[in-house]
């Protein structure tokens, strides 16, 4: 099976195999202000991070890395539909690319189709620091995400074994570009003590992708129509992770992700600690169920949603909305003060 063929089962597989029914935002809870003294049309949505300015909190995430035209439209239509919301975007794995200079169009395209907005480069924690220049090159990229996906190499049978080394690699990655480099999970969460571990490589942004939407463990079972099953209800589920990221970091900023589903959610996130939401899975469903028109819409309503959300918890700003009240119930709560988290 070939790369492109391979990328093709995630997103088929990813559509599928989506959202539980349980999202662990559902525990999260807006402690209701009466007298909030905002005005809609006056909240400022813009954020920093990882010394980026972003005009908006959401992120269009890494997704369709692998060549072939299929790629190359996604690619173009996720970019057009980032550069119509002021969303910033992420490509997915560039690796083969790097690898095969044939493939670097269905990238291009992106940079070319956004021109103004934040572009992330992205490659796997194998990485090499010359690979990741020319990732970067190739995109004129903003920052660069590198990815972590254990669970899903341990579920593939070819998958990696080895996962030693990736710590170093991040902080060599960081020591030879000039751009902030984002580590993301890719739907398994990462722990505080994870977060820790990351501020010593010099890391400027943790994406947590934690559980509770796209899952590559389903997918990859989904794809075989093997059974190991034991990994697709692991995880540490977004609402948790991003407590733990935010309990844990110093310096780094922390993008929310894994499951988000609306503008909502995302200033659930927000109001938990986050400085902005990545969407991978619900924007691909918009795109692919409809068209670019479709993923345009789709995130114009997020965005709707949660300035309908700031203004109804009094906050005009980002900032603020990380300090408004909330409730964390249920399994939320238990797993929060079970690791002592406050
Ligand atoms: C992904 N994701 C991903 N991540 C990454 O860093 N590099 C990649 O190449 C890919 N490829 C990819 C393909 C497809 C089809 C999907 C749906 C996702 C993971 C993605 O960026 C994100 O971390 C997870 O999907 C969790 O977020 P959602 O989908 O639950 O919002």
């Amino acid at each position: 099976m070939t790369r492109s063929e391979r990328k093709k089962d995630h997103i088929q597989y990813a559509l599928s195999t989506g959202m539980p029914s349980w999202n662990s935002l559902d525990d999260i809870r807006f402690v209701h202000n009466s007298l909030p003294e905002t005005s809609l049309s006056e909240i400022d949505v813009s954020v920093m991070i990882g010394g980026l300015s972003l005009s908006s909190p959401f992120i269009i995430n890494a997704m369709t890395g692998g060549g072939g035209s299929e790629t190359e439209y996604i690619n173009r239509s996720l970019a057009l539909a980032a550069a119509e919301t002021g969303a910033a975007m992420a490509v997915g794995s560039q690796m083969g690319a790097v690898k095969d200079e044939r493939e670097r169009y269905t990238f291009e395209t992106v940079r070319a189709n956004h021109p103004n907005g934040r572009v992330f480069a992205n490659l796997g924690s194998e990485l090499t620091p010359e690979q990741a220049v020319k990732a970067v090159e190739m995109l004129e990229a903003d920052a660069l995400q590198i990815h972590l996906n254990v669970i899903q190499e341990l579920v593939m049978p070819e998958g990696d074994r080895d996962f030693r080394g990736a710590l170093d690699r991040i902080q060599q990655t960081v020591q030879a570009l000039d751009i902030p480099v984002i580590v993301k999970e890719t739907g398994f969460g990462m722990s505080a003590e994870n977060i820790k571990a990351l501020e010593y490589t010099g890391a400027a942004i943790v994406d947590v992708g934690g559980h509770g939407g796209t899952n590559f463990s389903r997918i990859e079972n989904q794809r075989r129509k093997q059974h190991l099953s034991f990994f697709d209800e692991w995880g540490i589920p977004t609402a948790s992770s991003i407590a733990e990221a935010v309990s844990a970091r110093n310096t780094l900023s922390i993008t929310a992700s894994g499951g988000i589903r609306n503008g909502v959610e995302a200033a659930k996130s927000i109001a938990l600690g986050a400085d902005a939401a990545a969407l991978a899975g619900t924007v691909l469903s918009a795109l692919q169920n409809g068209s670019q028109k479709q993923a345009e819409a789709f995130l114009h309503q997020c965005m709707d949603e949660l300035k309908m959300v700031m203004t109804a918890t009094g906050a005009s700003t980002i900032s603020e909305l990380k300090r408004v009240p909330i409730v964390i119930e249920g399994r939320t709560n238990e797993w929060l003060t079970e690791r002592g988290i406050d």
